[in-house]
């Protein structure tokens, strides 16, 4: 494969994603951050400056296993150092399978604050897509506070706690209307009618297509809380790809798409070609109180400033779970697709809560919340750093009566900073188990996203994992993805092989609630990690130990 260059200057800027002027996080300039394009076989090679001025940065590869480059990771406290303001770091990683994928900060809640963009990996040269298509256009999906990140952080660590809220616009591709609606004149909204010349930061994009073709839609969103549901008027979907693994295709009025996830869809412009066509997206899962994404879909045969005739697709009742589950039960792996090893050496059952830890909200795994160390956890196994994080190995499952369904009894937990260590090619099944929040009667959704793999999801259900659900397991064509979500209230089961020597993230894919601790730390094989740069992993305690060998 090829190699090829960038130079990524991030830094802070004025910009109105949704028509109001706040700052934001950009790249060389931009909001959202440019969009990568290499085709599998490649090496990237990002030379990252942080022009931020007082804080650190990093930016993680979202989707890409980085096999052979766990340093290049891009997650802070875990596969390297923050860079300093003022520093450049060097990411180099082969992107060795064709998908859909993005990149985003993955330093505090820097992803909030816009630091996202999209990566897309073409197939090889030779080599043939499993379906046809004329066309394709990207959609990166996100959400927008009118809150800045730094406050956000702020609230969350407060006592008492002050959550941030629902986001005030959704944004397609960067873009999104706070201050009016596109659809004003279809819809009941007290909102004016948004008038664009078009070169306004907030106009939509608009997507402009020929009829009867077959275009491929790629689709990624890296929200900070909103689950999503994306449909285009009059129009049928065909899911053929998610997470950068091929699924066997489907068809649907309508996809969900939470935080963390990737999907191409197809789209055949067969409908009446005099018309224009509203793409919508709206939030699942939580009561909403953003009103929806727009943009138009125009068929070139017409003027792209004609409104669709019919108003924007209605998005399915937030807490329709079944719709939610229907969509996401019939996503299952393509002939063809790698399968599963049929047993597992090793299963963690992670129980999902919120807590309390001196005051504090918080979420906790097993009734730990994860709290990142300062020295990063790749150099510290690697060159066998004493007190660097938390020695013991966090739990592999929970009180066999907690009770899911209710408030936790106590809802003390504790922080901790340990490490799952799995032997190297050790098959790991993860059973997320969901539970009740910490006051009232509910229980929300998490999109969990796993570092360095994909995995293969065997089966979802309602209630409290039991020994027989194994049985129902889904052995035969499991997806293989990166991201996959609980249900409130229900379990989700996941197989690996931890084959990828490094230290490797898997949290919920929500910025807050992994801000609130809601993730833990995997690895394996890391004493066979080779040539990790040195400006990777000198901080923290590490610096004292890396400038000591050099003196010898
Ligand atoms: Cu896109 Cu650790 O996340
Ligand atoms: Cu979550």
């Amino acid at each position: 494969g090829a190699v090829r260059h960038y130079k990524f200057e991030v830094k802070y800027r004025y910009g109105e994603p949704d028509c109001e002027e706040k700052v934001v996080m950009g790249i060389n300039g931009q909001f959202p951050c440019p969009t990568i394009r290499a085709k599998a076989g490649d090496t990237l090679h990002i030379a990252v400056t942080n022009k931020l001025v007082t804080e650190g940065t990093v930016i993680h590869w979202h989707g890409i296993r980085q096999y052979g480059t766990p340093w290049a990771d891009g997650t802070a406290s875990i596969s390297q150092c923050a860079i300093a303001p003022g520093e450049t770091f060097h990411y180099r990683f082969t992107v060795d399978k064709a998908g859909t994928y993005f990149y985003h900060g993955h330093y505090g809640m820097q992803r909030t604050a816009g630091l996202y963009g999209s990566l897309i990996v073409d197939l090889a040269k030779g080599k043939k897509e499993a379906f046809d298509y004329d066309g394709e256009f990207n959609l990166l999906l996100s959400d927008w506070w009118h809150k800045s990140s730094h406050e956000q952080q702020v609230a969350l660590s407060s006592i008492p706690f002050r959550w941030i809220n629902e986001p005030q616009s959704l944004l397609i591709n960067g873009r999104g209307q706070h201050n009016c609606s596109l659809a004003a004149n279809a819809m009941n909204t007290s909102l004016p009618q948004c008038k664009f010349r078009g070169n306004e930061e907030c106009a939509p994009q608009i997507f402009h297509v020929h009829p009867n073709k077959t275009y491929r839609i790629r689709i990624a969103s890296t929200t900070s809380l909103a689950s999503l549901n994306l449909a285009i008027g009059n129009h049928k979907l065909v899911v053929v790809e998610a997470d950068g693994n091929y699924v066997k295709p489907f068809t649907v009025d309508d996809i969900d798409i939470y935080s963390g996830e990737t999907y191409s869809v197809l789209l055949t412009t067969n409908q009446d070609p005099k018309k224009n066509y509203w793409i919508s997206v709206g939030v699942r899962g939580r009561k909403p109180n953003t009103p929806q994404g727009l943009t138009i879909l125009n068929y070139k045969t017409i003027s792209a400033s004609i409104f669709p005739t019919s108003p924007p697709p209605i998005t399915p009742q937030w807490d329709d779970y079944n719709h939610s589950k229907t969509f996401t039960h019939k996503i299952i792996a393509r002939k063809g697709t790698r399968k599963p090893p049929q047993h597992y050496d090793r299963r963690l059952l992670l129980l999902n809560t919120q807590n309390l830890v001196d005051g504090n909200t918080k979420w906790a795994i097993n009734n730990v919340s994860l709290v990142l160390p300062s020295t990063p956890y790749l150099g510290s196994i690697k060159f066998n750093v004493n007190g660097s994080f938390g020695t013991k190995s966090p739990p592999n499952t929970f009180s066999e009566d907690h009770d899911i369904y209710n408030p936790p009894l106590n809802p003390n937990s504790n922080i901790g900073s340990g490490v799952y260590m799995f032997q190297l090619n050790q098959v790991v099944d993860v059973i997320l188990q969901n539970a009740n929040v910490m006051k009232g009667q509910n229980s929300e959704i998490h999109p969990w996203h796993l570092h360095g793999h994909d995995f293969w999801v065997l089966g979802y259900g309602d209630g409290k994992f039991q020994q027989g659900d194994e049985r129902k397991f889904n052995l035969k064509n499991p997806p293989l993805r990166n991201t996959a979500v609980i249900f409130p209230y229900g379990w989700t089961a996941l197989r690996f092989k931890a084959d990828n020597p490094g230290v490797w993230a898997f949290h919920c894919h929500i910025a807050s609630h992994l801000y609130m601790g809601m993730g833990v730390i995997f690895a394996e094989g890391v004493l066979n990690v080779k040539r990790i740069p040195r400006e990777a992993v000198a901080c923290g305690l590490l610096k004292k130990v890396l400038i000591n060998k050099k003196h010898n």
